[in-house]
């Protein structure tokens, strides 16, 4: 293939919360999907790329009213629990894993649910503008290489992890690694099938190591995935501190924070994603600084099991790499549109308190709230941040995954009726009112994996 055009105004973050707009931006694009070069209208060779890619048929201008965005990167997708989402919202998090979740989970022995499911939930997530996500899938070998396939094929970027869960005490018989040899064993030929697999996938597909999170694992299991996840130098994804619960549990079980606990066990470095952490304090802070671990913060979840809002601010402030999740279904949304209304709301109630009984002054937390343009940096130049990918920023030597927006589409207008015509005010109007039919076409490096223009 040779090189692709793509021509219109764009919204990007180069850094967390700093918006540029390139307005008719050309970009050129290799053959390995990665952008060339950006121009803009006032730069000398820009007439000239425009008369080469008007001669070529592969050329792609946004109309009026049409955008460039980043495509997003989620943090944190528990691709099996698709079926469950919006459902059994109203349990703790202990009783919901146990009650509904593992049941669902097992059922991903038969690989043909799997299949069912998983492309199923790779095209919807695709048609959301989601071109990277870190999945979960479950402890099942077949099913969770089917989910790293199905990426592959779509076109998503996947980075897929066969769910580690061996403690006796803490799973349930039907659904549980049998020991930690054979969970350590499976994990490592996982590794090796994905590797495998990434070889011919344009946008690449990547294994994960999965600790589902401490409670449910052995230490002999945690200090094995630690020590693979250094041998082969992969990601590493498990949720930290989440809730009250579940952070007392680690500190009740091993007398040390769950950031500790997981830094001890050498599962943390810069390709660790960890998520929720809402009850990370400075010095954990320090640890993911240290290490290079990045938060996935999830914040329709959080309103559900977290019994807290996380600050994304101070953890912002401290340096932290940070990016979006839904936590599919944690989080009852797979959109991350979703996602970045809901960090600002949380930010902003975590900043003026919820309750009238105590005053103003000592209400909430000050210096907590964060712009919907800083959370849509999470959503793209975080993200990509957090993976060590050169994703989530439109660059030279970075993929070319693009989402085109079209605030034109019949009864899914988004006009200011000519009033706020700010660059900044149309990226704001986009972010809070877009909906699906918004959503014209997906690019994932420089492939065209959704078009509602087709009638996809
Ligand atoms: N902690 C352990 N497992 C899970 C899960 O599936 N979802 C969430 N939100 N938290 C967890
Ligand atoms: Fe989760």
């Amino acid at each position: 293939m040779s090189t692709q055009y793509f021509k219109g105004s764009l919204f990007h973050t180069p850094s967390h919360g700093e918006l540029e707009f390139i307005k008719d931006a050309l970009l050129t694009v290799d053959e390995k999907g990665l952008i060339q070069t950006i121009l803009e209208p006032s730069d000398a060779a820009y007439v000239e790329h425009l008369t080469n890619a008007r001669a070529s048929n592969q050329f792609v201008e946004l109309a009026e009213g049409q955008y460039f965005l980043p495509g997003f990167i989620d943090l944190h997708v528990h691709a099996p629990q698709w079926p469950q989402a919006g459902v059994a919202l109203d349990a703790p998090l202990a009783t919901w894993l146990e009650k509904g979740t593992f049941p669902l989970e097992a059922k991903y022995a038969d690989v043909n649910f799997a299949k069912e499911v998983y492309n199923d939930l790779v095209a919807h997530l695709l048609s959301l503008g989601t071109t990277t996500v870190l999945y979960f899938a479950t402890i099942h070998q077949e099913a969770s290489l089917a989910l790293a396939e199905i990426c592959g094929k779509q076109g998503q970027r996947g980075l897929v992890g066969k769910v580690v869960m061996d403690l006796e005490s803490m799973n349930p018989d039907f659904y549980r690694d049998n020991s930690v040899a054979e969970s350590l064993e499976a994990t490592e030929s996982f590794i090796l099938a994905v590797k495998e697999l990434g070889k011919d996938v344009k946008q690449g597909v990547y294994p994960v190591v999965t600790p589902r999170f401490v409670p449910s694992c052995s230490a002999e299991a945690l200090a094995g995935l630690g020590a693979l996840a250094q041998k082969y130098d992969v990601h590493v994804q498990s949720h930290c501190s989440e809730s009250q619960w579940a952070h007392d549990h680690v500190i009740e079980r091993f007398g040390k924070r769950d950031t500790e606990v997981l830094n001890d066990f050498g599962l943390l470095h810069d390709k660790s994603v960890m998520a929720h952490c809402n009850f990370l304090d400075e010095s954990d802070g320090e640890i993911y600084m240290e290490t290079g671990t990045a938060v996935a913060h999830c914040p329709i979840s959080n309103g559900y099991f977290a019994n807290s809002v996380f600050p994304v601010k101070k953890f912002k402030e401290q340096g932290l790499e940070m990016g979006l999740g839904t936590d599919i279904s944690g989080g009852y949304s797979p959109s991350l549109y979703e996602n970045i209304r809901q960090a600002v709301i949380s930010s902003r109630m975590l900043e003026d308190g919820v309750d009238v009984n105590v005053g103003p002054e000592n209400r909430g937390v000050q210096n907590s709230r964060i712009s919907v343009v800083e959370a849509f940096s999470l959503a793209t130049q975080g993200g990509g941040e957090a993976l060590s990918l050169p994703i989530g920023v439109l660059k030279p030597g970075y993929a070319c995954d693009l989402q085109v927006i079209d605030t034109n589409v019949k009864n899914h207008r988004i006009s200011s009726f000519g009033v706020f015509e700010k660059p900044e005010e149309i990226l704001q109007k986009i972010l809070y009112l877009a909906t699906k039919e918004n959503i014209r076409q997906v690019w994932v490096q420089g492939n065209l994996v959704h078009d509602k223009n087709e009638g996809a």
